[in-house]
């Protein structure tokens, strides 16, 4: 059987975001059911059902593929490095979601032995597709996306993450932070990684940084950003990869300066 071309995986990731997107907005608001995975860390049904659905769609279209997604994964399974792997997050920024807060999408990638070969991430609030594919580019709602041309991080607007853990251990997370916003033009945090990240490739933000983040908030916006010009590495500046935890995106310009603060604080 030869073997499926990248542009129907496209089609799959960006109607399997929409298709979330579609669920996530009919429910918004709604009489949802919050469940907690850890004292700050919530999960809702339509999370559930929009993975449900996903699953059953990958499992039709490629039954040899695997998906690994936040809902769903085994504990051990983000450590799997499979042929094809679908990397699903239904909703990125659920804590938003489940608050009324109009800022969260769907993020979805697939990895080939564990690079990401195409990605698709929709805001349904504002009606942004972010999509991108391997060696070819990223798109904002099908225009060519680049990343911002800012040379110093007293120019830049940068974003960040806080991880569930905070509470256990802020220690070195405020130490970044502070060290950020006391050289930065500004700081935002906006509660969606794969948002973040796709701002960095829209040139909305100049530079993105997270400590311990998971596969399904990381695969697909990396793509996006590093297709748009971008460079995505840990925050040591270590070769990005989705299931190493930590994050540091920019528009490459930046990137050097963002690497020397963290050394000089982590
Ligand atoms: C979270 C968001 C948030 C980030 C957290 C993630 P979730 O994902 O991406 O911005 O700071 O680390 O876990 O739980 O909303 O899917
Ligand atoms: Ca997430
Ligand atoms: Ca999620």
């Amino acid at each position: 059987m030869p073997e499926i071309q990248p542009p129907i995986f496209l089609a799959t990731a960006i109607e399997a975001a929409i298709r979330a997107g579609d669920v996530q907005m009919a429910n918004f608001r709604g009489d949802m059911q919050v469940d907690k995975k850890g004292a700050i860390d919530l999960v809702t049904n339509i999370d559930v059902a929009i993975e449900r659905e996903f699953r059953a769609m990958v499992a039709e279209r490629f039954p040899d593929h695997v998906v690994l997604g936040e809902e769903f994964a085994r504990t051990d399974a983000a450590q799997d490095v499979p042929r094809y792997c679908w990397v699903f997050d239904p909703i990125d920024g659920t804590t938003n979601y489940a608050h009324g807060l109009p800022i969260f999408c769907c993020s979805v990638a697939l990895e080939h032995d564990g690079v990401p070969v195409v990605a698709a991430v929709y805001d349904p609030n504002r009606r942004e597709l972010f999509t991108a594919e391997r060696g070819q580019g990223a798109w904002l709602n099908g225009e060519p996306l680049r990343v911002s041309s800012s040379a110093t991080l007293i120019d830049s607007l940068l974003v960040t993450g806080f991880h569930y853990n905070i509470h256990r251990d802020p220690g070195e997370l405020m130490a970044i932070f502070t060290a950020f916003i006391t050289r930065a033009r500004a700081v935002r945090r906006l509660g969606s990684a794969a948002l973040d990240l796709c701002y960095v490739a829209a040139a909305r933000f100049d530079g993105f940084w997270e400590l311990k983040l998971q596969p399904w908030d990381v695969a697909g916006g990396a793509l996006i950003v590093e297709e748009a010009g971008g460079i995505v590495t840990t925050v040591n500046g270590a070769a990005f990869g989705s299931r190493k935890g930590s994050v540091l995106a920019t528009n490459g310009r930046i990137h050097d300066e963002m690497l020397g603060v963290l050394r000089s604080v982590c």
